[in-house]
């Protein structure tokens, strides 16, 4: 395969396992691009890209500017909270008058599930969606499993459990779609009220015990309660969460394997994660955001390469 198969990235559910084997091996190009002293390719130059951000973010929004500089697109960015949004402009308006400047791809993080496939069918550039609401967040997860891969040399056959707030994540969405394209098990482990009823008709496991699921995995990915998302109290406190949820050393030490430690971030360092498991050998998380660029820069280059045709 050599182009992908999609003219936009909306979510992982929409790909073949072709195209995430085709953005994996331009990425291992661009990764080693981008350890060279001059880490920058002409490739996009005629390509001009808006990232648009309604939410906020950290690592998405800079590794998406930086793939895009490194492959020398025009980028220009917008943040919703220092713009025209403000004054009651539409999400279509705003796309389509940042597109009349003559705009190729948009990148966009929406708090609305379905923003990016709504953007999709009413503007003509390409779209990448780097999350919208709790549903999906396709970069985040071809970025976890590039790292599995390169970490355990990889996807296929792994048994990888996702653990915690699931109810509210599109990171656990994008990568269980991700992983079972891959031919890994996937497994959820958290309390009752934060995993989706509808979970297990995608073939996927449950278990609320963190010590069996630790158990059964290779990889443990470490979610972050969403608050922010939260419009109930779904467990009594922080506290009893992180007693009953919480991965610490003397677990990670107790299990019957070494087992590889994710985390997408932003950390609730103590809550879901302590620190000497963040910062230890077992934790890829660093890995994961270092490799974000460089598949962020074979998605836009492959889009971007159907833009040409
Ligand atoms: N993982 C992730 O999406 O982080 P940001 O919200 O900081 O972009």
């Amino acid at each position: 395969m050599s182009e992908l198969s999609v003219n936009h990235l909306l979510g992982i559910k929409y790909l073949k396992e072709e195209d995430i084997q085709l953005i994996f091996e331009t990425a291992d190009h661009f990764k080693e691009v981008i350890n060279r002293s001059i880490k920058k390719v002409p490739s996009l130059r005629d390509i001009t890209i808006a990232n648009i951000f309604f939410e906020s973010s950290t690592r998405t929004k800079l590794s998406f500017e930086l793939a895009e500089k490194r492959l020398s697109a025009d980028v220009i960015n917008f943040s919703a909270g220092q713009s025209s949004v403000k004054k009651g402009e539409t999400l279509i308006d705003t796309v389509n008058n940042i597109l009349s400047m003559k705009v190729d791809m948009v990148v966009m993080r929406h708090p609305n599930p379905g923003a990016g496939i709504f953007l999709s069918k009413n503007v003509s550039a390409s779209i990448i969606n780097a999350g919208d609401g709790a549903h999906e967040h396709p970069t985040q997860a071809l970025l976890d499993s590039f790292s599995i891969r390169e970490r355990l040399g990889g996807v296929a056959g792994k048994k990888v459990v996702i653990v915690g707030d699931i109810l509210h994540s599109r990171v656990a969405l994008s990568n269980i779609f991700a992983l079972q394209l891959q031919g890994a098990e996937v497994k959820v482990c958290g309390p009752r009220t934060l995993i989706p009823k509808y979970i297990e008709s995608l073939g996927v496991g449950v278990e609320t015990n963190l010590r069996k699921a630790l158990n059964w995995c290779d990889v443990a990915n470490m979610l972050r309660i969403q608050k922010e998302r939260m419009d109930l109290s779904y467990f009594p406190s922080n506290r009893e969460y992180t007693q009953q949820y919480g991965l610490n050393k003397a677990i990670l030490k107790s299990l019957e394997k070494e087992i590889v430690v994710m985390h997408p971030g932003p950390i609730n360092r103590g809550v879901e994660i302590t620190s000497d498991v963040a910062d230890s050998g077992q934790s890829i998380i660093l890995d994961q955001v270092e490799n974000g660029v460089a598949i962020r820069m074979a998605v836009i280059y492959l889009l971007a390469s159907k833009i040409k045709q």
